[in-house]
């Protein structure tokens, strides 16, 4: 492209050059000026004019509360750079980016200090070596009116029948959502997936937190927000969110079931506590009594059994065991007489 253009330049030129010949031969100064002309086309189609070549579509736009000069440029010879300048109205233009070499300067980046209700101008100049082009000026933007406010973010807690909405605002370049439109509200849409056409909104939201009920269980639903600023008569809103999607589930078990059963439990563990407490002592002796056996039972009972009582007890055929017969008469005489009974012991006589 660009060595057709110089081509097409040179060509121009020496058409030029010989047509200035051939009309006024003799005229010098019309031959330098065609040599002139024709050696700037052969060294740079940008050194033609004497001045670069102007940047084009300037403009000053805002998206979220930043301050953006963009522009445009034909040619991009190797080191053009441009100088950006911004102007809040009733004041002069000051200074924002210097010698760059992007298509764009975003004031908001620097270090200066950008009013969120300031109306502003831009312009730019390119600049390459010691010659630079006009200034070219920009529209005029006023931050908060004409700012473009991206969606807000939007996340979705399914909790059994109900959703809950969670909203983060766009985060802004300079100060926040809520401090520059201080009445913005969300219009929040949901609807059943699949049935757009019978959305439900609520609009006048304030709180970034929203439980929406009216749901039914087991369903899928959608949910899209948008911010209104709460200006100029409700035409200036952000960009609506993309819809998120989230299931219902199952219906929620009334809400004091669970904190009763959890004070039941606590309550029968705080009455274990003190009663281990109260009867500690009585609960110690019983599983630690004091009073031991005596030694000599320990050692009996631990001792190994060799009586030969024991060993005869154990033993299923006891051993036929020797005795003489005896038998014991009653004397019917001294029976009869009431004598004592001591006399029985004596040796009988019989
Ligand atoms: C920008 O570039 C010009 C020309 O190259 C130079 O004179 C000037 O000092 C530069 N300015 C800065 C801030 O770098
Ligand atoms: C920004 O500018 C202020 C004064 O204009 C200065 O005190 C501060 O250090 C600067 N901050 C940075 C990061 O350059
Ligand atoms: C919104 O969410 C996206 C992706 O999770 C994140 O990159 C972005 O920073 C969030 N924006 C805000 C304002 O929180
Ligand atoms: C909320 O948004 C929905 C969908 O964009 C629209 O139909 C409705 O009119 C809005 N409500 C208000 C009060 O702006
Ligand atoms: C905000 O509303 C004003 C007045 O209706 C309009 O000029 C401006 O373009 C709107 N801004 C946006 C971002 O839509």
């Amino acid at each position: 492209m660009k060595l057709s253009y110089t081509h097409t330049h040179t060509l121009l030129n020496w058409t030029t050059l010989y047509t200035d010949r051939r009309s006024f031969t003799d005229n010098m100064s019309a031959a330098l000026c065609a040599f002139i002309l024709t050696c700037s086309a052969l060294c740079g189609s940008t050194v033609v004019s004497g001045v670069l070549s102007k940047p084009t579509n300037v403009r000053l736009t805002s998206h979220d509360m930043n301050l953006v000069l963009r522009w445009e440029s034909k040619e991009q010879p190797a080191g053009l750079v441009y100088t950006a300048e911004y102007k809040p109205s009733l004041a002069d233009y000051r200074v924002g980016c210097v010698n760059i070499s992007t298509l764009e300067c975003d004031f908001t980046c620097l270090n200066i200090s950008i009013f969120q209700y300031g109306k502003y101008t831009g312009r730019v100049r390119a600049q390459s070596g010691s010659e630079t082009s006009v200034w070219v000026e920009s529209n005029q933007t006023t931050l908060d009116k004409d700012t473009i406010i991206s969606s807000p973010n939007v996340s979705l807690f399914s909790n059994g029948a109900t959703i809950e909405v969670s909203i983060q605002d766009p985060i802004f370049a300079i100060s926040a959502l809520r401090e520059v439109y201080n009445s913005a509200t969300y219009n929040i849409t949901y609807w059943q997936d699949g049935q757009k056409q019978k959305a439900k909104s609520i609009s006048n939201i304030q709180q970034s937190w929203v439980v929406l009920n009216d749901l039914e269980p087991w369903t899928k639903y959608c949910v899209q927000v948008q911010i209104k600023t709460g200006r100029n008569a409700d035409t200036n809103l952000s960009k609506p969110s993309s819809a998120v999607c989230e299931s219902t589930t199952v219906e929620e078990e009334a809400p004091w079931v669970p904190a009763v059963v959890t004070f039941v439990v606590m309550a029968m563990a705080v009455a274990l506590v003190v009663v281990a407490v109260l009867y500690r002592k009585r609960i110690f002796h019983f599983l630690c009594p004091k009073d031991a056996l005596p030694q000599h039972f320990k050692e009996d009972l631990l001792a190994c059994p060799n009586s030969s009582m024991y060993i005869a007890m154990g033993n299923p055929h006891p051993a036929e065991e020797i005795y003489h017969q005896v038998i014991i008469m009653a004397d019917s005489r001294t029976l009869a007489e009431g004598r004592p009974l001591e006399s029985a012991g004596q040796p009988d006589t019989t």
